[in-house]
C-alpha cells in the first residue's frame, strides 16, 4: 500500500472503502460497522464529528456495580470494560464492605497544573528579581481567558518560575496552577498556557539585543499529585471472616498484608497490583466520559515518586484493626468534554446522580478499590482464574459458535470443573458426534 494524503477529506464510506481496498478487511465484514450506527441520525453525526477519519462506532459492554457504599451512601455504579470478570469481582468487593462499614472517601485537593517550558538567555538573578511583575502581567494577559472560570469558583490561582537551568541550558519553566471546578480543564488549561507563552514573547525586560524568550511548548501536566483523592475501607480484624470459608480471617489477613507488600518491593507484582486497581477506575471513567490515559499517567507516575515503582495501596492491620487505603491523584469532570454529548455518558452520569467532580474522584477511587480488593482476596483465596473462567465461559462459547441448547448442557458439565478453551472445544466436538450416532 502507498503513502495517502487526504484521507481525512474522504466521507466516511470512502475511508471503509479504502481500508477494504489496501487491508485484509472484506465488504462484507466492513458492512458491520453500520451495524452500531446510532439509530438517532443527530447523535450518529456527533459521533461522527468527535474524531478525525471516523468510521464508525466501537460498542463495548457496560454493566453496573451494585451496593457500593461510598460515605454512607449507596451508588449504583456504571462500569465500561471487556473483561469478563471485573465487574464481578468489584461486585463481590462492593457487597462484602457494604456489610462492613462501606468505603470512605476524601477529596485531599483539586489543584492541576501546567508549565510554560521556555529558554532564555539572560542572567538567572534578573529573570528571578523580575519574575514578581512578571507574574502579575502574566496573571493580567488571562484575565478575559479566566473570567467564566473565576465566577465558577475556578481559575488560576499560582503562577511560578522554576530555573532548571543546572539541568538544561537556559531553560525555565513557568508553571502554572488551576483550579477548574466540575470540568477536567485540559482545554482551559492549555488556552491559558499557550496565552502566557504569547505574553512572555511581549515581555520588554525579557526580550531585548541581549536575550530573548524561546518558547518551547505549552501544555497542562497529567501529573496531579494536588489533585489528589484518598478512598479506604476498615474493619475489626475478625470482621473479615466470611469472604471465603477456607481461609479464617487471621490467615486471610496475614496473607493480604502479605500480597500489599509484595506489590511494595516488586516491580513486576506491583504494576499487576495497579492494573487491578485500574480495572475499576478505567472502567467508571469511561462510563462517565473522562480521560483514563492522562488518570492512568498521573497514577503510575505518582507510583513511582520514590524512584522505584511500587503499589498504590497501603495496609495497616493490627491485631484489631485492618484499613485498607488507596491514595492517587487523578484529574476527573463532570462538566465539559463529551459529558454533554454522549448519550450512554450522560445515562452514567444519571446512574450516579449527578456527581461533582470531587464526588466522582471518590466514586471512581472506591471503584479502584473494590476491583483491586476483590483480586487480592480471589487471588490469596481460590485463585482467580475459576472466577474469571465462569465469566469467560461465554466468550469462549460464542467464539466457538455453540447454539442455545447446546450452550445449557456444556455450561452444566462446567459448572464443578476447570474451564479452558481446548477443554470446551474438546467437550464440544465429543457431544456432537455422540449426538451424530444417537
Ligand atoms: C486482572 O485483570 C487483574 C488482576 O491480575 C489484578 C491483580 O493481580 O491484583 C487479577
Amino acid at each position: 500500500m502507498g503513502f495517502i494524503s487526504g484521507f481525512s477529506k474522504f466521507n466516511r464510506s470512502q475511508r471503509i472503502d479504502f481500508i477494504v481496498q489496501n487491508t485484509a478487511l472484506n465488504g462484507s465484514e466492513a458492512h458491520d460497522f453500520d451495524d452500531y450506527d446510532s439509530p438517532d441520525g443527530n447523535q450518529q453525526r456527533i459521533y461522527s464529528e468527535m474524531i478525525e477519519n471516523y468510521v464508525g462506532n466501537f460498542p463495548v459492554p457496560m454493566g453496573v456495580v451494585t451496593n457500593m457504599l461510598i460515605n454512607g451512601e449507596t451508588y449504583i455504579v456504571p462500569f465500561v470494560t471487556e473483561e469478563s470478570s471485573v465487574i464481578a469481582a468489584a461486585s463481590k468487593a462492593a457487597k462484602f464492605w457494604a456489610k462492613r462499614g462501606g468505603f470512605k472517601a476524601t477529596v485531599l485537593g483539586v489543584i492541576k497544573k501546567g508549565q510554560v517550558h521556555f529558554t532564555w538567555n539572560g542572567k538567572q538573578q534578573l529573570i528571578k528579581e523580575l519574575f514578581p511583575v512578571i507574574r502579575e502581567k502574566l496573571f493580567e494577559a488571562t484575565q478575559a481567558l479566566t473570567e467564566k472560570m473565576r465566577q465558577r469558583g475556578g481559575g488560576i490561582t499560582a503562577i511560578h518560575l522554576i530555573d532548571k537551568t543546572q539541568e538544561l541550558p537556559d531553560y525555565y519553566q513557568v508553571d502554572v496552577s488551576f483550579e477548574t471546578a466540575d470540568a477536567m480543564g485540559a482545554n482551559f488549561i492549555n488556552s491559558c498556557l499557550e496565552k502566557i507563552s504569547f505574553a512572555l514573547q511581549d515581555i520588554s525586560e525579557l526580550n531585548s539585543d541581549e536575550c530573548r524568550v524561546e518558547i518551547i511548548m505549552a501544555i497542562l501536566s497529567n501529573y496531579t499529585p494536588e489533585c489528589f483523592v484518598r478512598c479506604w475501607v476498615e474493619c475489626p480484624v475478625e470482621k473479615l471472616e466470611g469472604w471465603n470459608k477456607a481461609l479464617s480471617y487471621k490467615s486471610f489477613a496475614t496473607k493480604f498484608k502479605q500480597s500489599v507488600d509484595i506489590a511494595n518491593i516488586d516491580v513486576s507484582r506491583a504494576a499487576t497490583h495497579n492494573k487491578g486497581i485500574f480495572n475499576g477506575i478505567d472502567a467508571v471513567l469511561l462510563a462517565t466520559g473522562n480521560d483514563w490515559r492522562a488518570t492512568s499517567a498521573s497514577a503510575h507516575a505518582y507510583a513511582s515518586r520514590n524512584g522505584k515503582y511500587t503499589g498504590l495501596t497501603t495496609l495497616t492491620l493490627t491485631e484489631k484493626s485492618f484499613i485498607y487505603e488507596l491514595e492517587l491523584p487523578m484529574a476527573l469532570g463532570t462538566v465539559g468534554g463529551i459529558t454533554g454529548i454522549h448519550p450512554t455518558v450522560k445515562n452514567s452520569l444519571a446512574i450516579l446522580k449527578y456527581p461533582d467532580a470531587r464526588k466522582l474522584m471518590m466514586i471512581a477511587a472506591a471503584s479502584g478499590l473494590a476491583s483491586n480488593f476483590g483480586a487480592i482476596a480471589s487471588l490469596i483465596t481460590t485463585g482467580i482464574q475459576a472466577g474469571h473462567m465462569k465469566m469467560h465461559l461465554s466468550n469462549i462459547l460464542n467464539q466457538l459458535n455453540i447454539n442455545f441448547l447446546e450452550s445449557d448442557i456444556v455450561r452444566n458439565y462446567f459448572s464443578d470443573k476447570a474451564i479452558s478453551y481446548n477443554a470446551v472445544e474438546e467437550f464440544i466436538q465429543k457431544m456432537r458426534k455422540k449426538n451424530e450416532f444417537t
